[in-house]
């Protein structure tokens, strides 16, 4: 048999083949494809056969098999195209996908972060006290967050707070504390303030308890006639608004340049409530933050007459806190972003 009958045979063949497809998907088109032009396939072979095809047939038969295979690729374009739309057209009236449904409800709403729970629940416990909340820059000069508060340049009080810089010459730094609010919130109002600045703050820390970035809560109140017994009552009532009537502060005496005098505040512990535990190391009590009345150092620097007025403020971790409240054992997992962990907390809107 010739190459030329041969073609017209793999095409008899072909005709019959396409008929005999009775339902039609992208498998079968691809069946006809490898059996036809498929590497082993019969036209392949046919072209393969080409070379050795004597001269005078050579030009009716090499016509004849391009034909072919054209005719091939054609048949498998368009059934291709109307296999895959059969096919996508029969999976959708499978599915039950109603796209009018509302969204949510049946998808999870996710979790707030521990820092962020605890914040709100802190600052609404500040607004019942009848504080005002305030902000302030995260980046900021010396003069806000070291000098207006009493700290002379090469003071040894700055080695407290291992400070990264952002551009030495220009004297701007990452705020190591939320005590750069007190006195952008001074220089911007006058007294009588009740104020609560919540805030990132940055230090150059890194360990199980200390993290680069972390958060803290600042308070202070400025008016005539404010008392170191004032400041004891606003901490001993806020910490058991947040803990519960139970709960104990102290104050021990410390220092800070921007407060005289000063004071570390201290929490019973959350965890043996005052009793002795690994926790508060025997000690029954948890040092939180900071705090003391406002210097007069820093009432000048922001042009307050100290002789008429005096105020506090103190300063805690909001990371901290939720560590206890959460009992929470290493610091850095708040900021990992690892959801197993994080996904945890009370879901809230
Ligand atoms: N800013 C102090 C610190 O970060 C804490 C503090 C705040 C102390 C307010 C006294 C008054 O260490």
């Amino acid at each position: 048999m010739n190459l030329l009958s041969e073609l017209k045979a793999i095409e008899g063949e072909f005709e019959r083949d396409t008929k005999a497809v009775t339902q039609l998907s992208v498998d079968a088109v691809e069946t006809m494809r490898i059996a036809y032009l498929g590497r082993k396939g019969k036209v392949t072979a046919a072209l393969e056969k080409l070379r050795d095809c004597p001269k005078e047939e050579k030009p009716a038969a090499g016509k004849a098999s391009n034909e072919l295979k054209k005719k091939i690729e054609a048949w498998i374009q368009d059934n291709l195209k109307a296999a895959e739309g059969a096919e996508l057209e029969a999976s959708l009236s499978q599915t039950m996908l109603d796209i009018s449904l509302p969204v949510g409800g049946t998808l999870p709403s996710g979790s707030l972060h521990p820092v962020t729970i605890m914040r709100r629940d802190l600052l609404k416990e500040f607004r019942r006290l009848g504080f005002t909340v305030y902000d302030g820059p995260e980046i900021d000069y010396d003069f806000y967050n070291f000098k207006s508060l009493n700290f002379p340049d090469d003071h040894p009080a700055r080695d407290m707070q291992d400070t990264f810089y952002v551009n030495k010459e220009k004297q701007l730094l990452l705020r190591t504390h939320t005590s750069n609010i007190q006195v952008h919130c001074m220089l911007n109002e006058k007294p009588p303030l009740r104020i609560v600045a919540p805030g990132r703050v940055f230090r150059c820390d890194s360990d199980p308890t200390h993290t680069p970035m972390f958060h803290q809560i600042e308070a202070f109140v400025v008016d005539r006639g404010v008392t170191f017994a004032h400041m004891k009552g606003v901490i001993d009532t806020f910490m058991k608004g947040i803990f519960g009537s139970s709960m104990k502060t102290r104050l021990r005496p410390s220092f800070f340049p921007f407060t005289e005098p000063s004071a570390e505040m201290d929490l019973m512990c959350v965890h043996c409530s005052g009793k002795g535990c690994r926790l508060c190391k025997m000690t029954g009590w948890l040092e939180v933050g900071g705090c003391g009345m406002i210097h007069p150092n820093v009432f000048e620097a922001v042009e307050y007459d100290s002789e008429l007025y005096s105020g506090f403020a103190f300063g805690f971790g909001i990371d901290r806190m939720a560590m206890l409240k959460y009992k929470i054992q290493d610091l850095r997992q708040l900021f990992e972003g690892n959801y197993p962990f994080l996904g945890q907390f009370p879901v809230q809107a």
